[in-house]
């Protein structure tokens, strides 16, 4: 008997670059699925921009791509948007969509001192979903929400080649370090998807070794459960997108390289506006 093949194809989105963090996983976990990865470059970054607006962006880039894509499932790849407009997205289309949201819950898990921080963008730690996460699975722990100003875009331009001030990373993510007694933090959430690619300054920056939470993993494993019917042979295929319809060009290859070497997307990778 042939076993039924069917392609899944994933439509992978985030105001920029950092949800090829989530997309690095999603690779690994269902390497035979066809993914299109969409960056919000209109919208970019969303972290500072006042709720009704990234509603407003994500449901028009969505209308948009969705329409034209068909994906079988969506995965907003940005804790910014998740927070916010799932129910949103759900109550408009039946596709699945698989959110991006902070890890409190296995960060409050695994900390042994009792103290985590959520390194986050200001949206994101405003958000009454990120507090309704904390009440309910972190309520043994002391918290920290840290909204960090600057991070996301400062990892959108490094990713792309640019210059990293590790003065300014340093400081961004200093409040995230805090000592109470004889305790101090021991386990920091990366609450934005552009805050991975930063990892090993991060580590090296910190004041005190800490375990840095990054969710992709578990995304990865929601959308293969979500697809499970959904299987094919072989590898699947990549395209990019900028909302602008702007062209992939050679700061966009240098990332998409840097990020996901394995499948050296950076040839493939094609513009459809
Ligand atoms: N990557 C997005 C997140 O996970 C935020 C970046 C932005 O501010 O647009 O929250």
């Amino acid at each position: 008997m042939i076993a039924a093949s069917i392609r899944a194809k994933i439509l992978v989105f985030d105001s920029g670059l950092g949800g090829l963090t989530v997309l690095r996983a999603l690779m690994k976990q269902r390497p035979d699925a066809d993914f299109v990865y969409a960056a919000d470059d209109l919208g970019f970054p969303y972290g500072p921009r006042p709720e009704s607006e990234v509603v407003a962006l994500v449901m028009n880039a969505m209308a948009a791509l969705i329409g034209s894509e068909q994906p079988d499932c969506v995965v907003i790849a940005c804790n910014t948007a998740s927070t916010l407009v799932l129910p949103h997205l759900r109550a408009k289309w039946s596709i699945p969509f698989v959110g991006t949201v902070p890890a409190i819950k296995p960060a409050a898990e695994f900390s042994a001192t009792r103290m985590i921080s959520i390194l986050a963008t200001p949206g994101t730690v405003s958000r009454d979903y990120t507090r309704d996460l904390v009440e309910k699975f972190a309520g043994h722990c002391d918290v920290a929400l840290v909204g960090a100003r600057k991070l996301a875009s400062l990892a959108e331009a490094f990713v792309q080649g640019e210059q990293l001030d590790e003065a300014e990373v340093a400081a961004e993510i200093a409040p995230c370090f805090v000592v109470s007694g004889e305790r101090r933090t021991d386990c920091v959430v990366l609450a934005c998807t552009h805050y991975p690619l930063l990892k090993e300054q991060f580590v090296r920056l910190a004041p005190w070794p800490v375990h840095w939470i990054d969710p992709a993993p578990a995304i990865a494993r929601r959308a293969d459960h979500v697809l499970r019917d959904r299987r094919a042979e072989g590898q699947g295929g990549f395209s990019f997108r900028y909302t602008s319809g702007a062209k992939p060009d050679e700061k966009l290859r240098a990332a998409l390289q840097k990020i996901l070497p394995a499948r050296a997307m950076a040839e493939k990778a094609t513009a459809q506006p």
